[in-house]
């Protein structure tokens, strides 16, 4: 790396905190990484490891692909720094960027990292998946109209564009299929199009099928009474492509085999990820998987992301910045319900969780399918805390009962306390004899505890009771103890 000749250290910091080479990327606001100076030009100014800290608030396991990206990401941004002050001196020519490769499976945390690292250091960003490029086939624009959406993503803003990253996800969907009968051209006119775009292009942000963005460069000339560049430049646009590479690991067994250097060479049909294999993956073995190697060659840093265990699934539960629970929590609390789990619930939903083989994913399905009936049920109802452990996971209904049953007595208690100012409480077997009588009586509980408890307020005030337990007894025959209960404490005031 080319480094600033006779230059000490505080003149280049100051050099550096005037960079306007970024501009500040609109609405969205200076986070962290990028400080904004009197709203104009901003300074990137993360070193690796803070990213790398950052991002290990938020992701579980992972850390190889943390430092991966934490690294190159920070150097992408500080070396276009470095480059923009040196512009006077030589430029590098063919020039190398730092485009990254992601490889994982599904739910793993691939998304999760680049949109947590687009979020602090507050770049513009866009996210879309290959697939879209394939359905539509071989169209050229296509694949420009995601330099464009940075642009709108940037508020209009390109210089700040110009400093983006485009996040393409299910990148190896296009791949072409290699043994399909004949050279697959839409997929390698797509790969070849996206190359282009990775290394550096100039795309033009006025298409005629883009009604859009002439009229957001029309109102922009008119706002600044500028005539606007017209044309957005790849060359700093950072791209981050990810993908499960589903097959690729029997190619690279099958080089390392062939070549010698293998191990394991019993090689099994079927495999779980096999994270060591995809670290040892070289250009030949994705060119044999249907990428050019021109496309492979404009991705050098590659992040190969873990499985995740059991033990890494509930760590992702057990993580307080974790969005799966706080999620969960949140549409609790919507209704006013507190949301609570037991470390034994969480680590038996990670073990539910990855049996179903999506990652972080299988997480949030799980406490779907969990969840959704107390979601349901307990808006309507006085219940407004939900404990989630064993039980709940192994009789969700038998809970969910007697959360239900209980919630008549305590809505009951509630009304009681707001209409007469009295604390009125039942013990367990109290609430037992209170329901059997009432299917007895063909009544609902509610009703039924309406025509029994009838004249306790009266009676309780008359005692100038504030509180009153009802008991296994008082439930029997709540009339009969009432009436024993005020001669019983009249009695007792009497005598004293
Ligand atoms: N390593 C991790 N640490 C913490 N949370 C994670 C991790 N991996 C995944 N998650 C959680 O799971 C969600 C889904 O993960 P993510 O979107 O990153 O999957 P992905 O790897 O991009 O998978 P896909 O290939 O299906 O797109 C994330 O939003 C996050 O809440
Ligand atoms: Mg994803």
């Amino acid at each position: 790396m080319q480094k600033p000749n006779n230059i000490n250290s505080a003149e280049f910091k100051k050099m550096m905190n005037d960079f306007e080479g970024f501009q500040n990327p609109g609405t969205r606001g200076s986070k962290d990484g990028v400080k904004s100076h009197q709203g104009e030009g901003i300074n990137f100014d993360m070193i690796p490891e803070e990213l790398e800290a950052y991002l290990n608030e938020f992701v579980v396991e992972q850390k190889k692909a943390v430092e991966i990206l934490a690294t190159k990401i920070c150097t992408h941004f500080n070396r276009m720094k470095l480059e923009k002050y040196g512009k006077l001196k030589r430029p590098i020519i063919g020039n190398i960027k730092n485009n990254i490769l992601m490889i994982g499976p599904t739910g793993v945390g691939k998304t999760f990292m680049v949109k947590l690292i687009a979020d602090k250091i507050g770049v513009p960003f866009v996210k879309a998946d290959a697939t879209k490029f394939t359905e539509t086939g071989y169209v050229g624009g296509d694949v420009e109209d995601l330099v464009r959406d940075l642009v709108h993503a940037a508020d209009g803003n390109i210089a700040a564009a110009e400093y983006g990253i485009i996040y393409i996800d299910e990148i190896d969907k296009i791949a072409s299929a290699s043994n399909s009968r004949g050279p697959d051209v839409s997929r390698t006119g797509v790969q070849r199009n996206l190359l282009k775009l990775m290394e550096e292009a100039e795309v033009n942000l006025r298409t005629p099928h883009d009604l859009a963005s002439q009229m957001e460069a029309a109102m922009q000339a008119q706002k600044t009474g500028k005539v606007e560049k017209k044309v957005i430049n790849t060359r700093n646009i950072l791209f981050i492509v990810s993908g499960a590479f589903a097959g690729l690991e029997r190619i690279i067994e099958k080089r390392r085999n062939i070549s010698g250097i293998g191990f394991n060479t019993g090689v099994k049909e079927k495999k779980d990820y096999n994270v060591d294999l995809f670290r040892s993956v070289r250009t030949e073995d994705f060119m044999t998987y249907g990428f050019e190697s021109e496309f492979i060659g404009r991705l050098p840093v590659i992040a190969v992301l873990d499985q995740l265990d059991e033990n890494g699934l509930y760590k992702i539960l057990k993580n307080e910045n974790s969005s799966v629970i706080l999620g969960k929590t949140m549409d609790f609390a919507a209704y006013d319900i507190d949301l609570e789990f037991s470390d034994e619930a969480l680590f038996e939903i990670a073990k539910m969780a990855h049996l179903e083989k999506t990652g972080a994913r299988g997480l949030s399905s799980v406490l779907e399918k969990i969840l959704v009936k107390f979601e349901k049920k307990l808006p309507s109802t006085a219940v407004r805390k939900l404990f989630v452990d064993d039980n709940v996971l192994n009789n969700p209904e038998h809970v969910l009962t007697k959360l239900v049953n209980e919630s008549v007595f305590l809505s009951f208690s509630e009304n009681f306390k707001k209409n007469h100012n009295i604390d009125i409480d039942f013990t367990e077997t109290a609430e037992d004899i209170l329901r059997e009588l009432a299917l007895e009586n063909s009544l609902s509980v509610e009703k039924h505890l309406e025509n029994v408890f009838e004249n306790y307020q009266h009676g309780l005030h008359l005692l100038n009771a504030d509180n009153f337990k009802v008991d296994e007894e008082c439930a029997k025959n709540p009339e009969k103890y009432l009436n024993e209960f005020i001669r019983k404490t009249r009695e007792e005031k009497k005598e004293i």
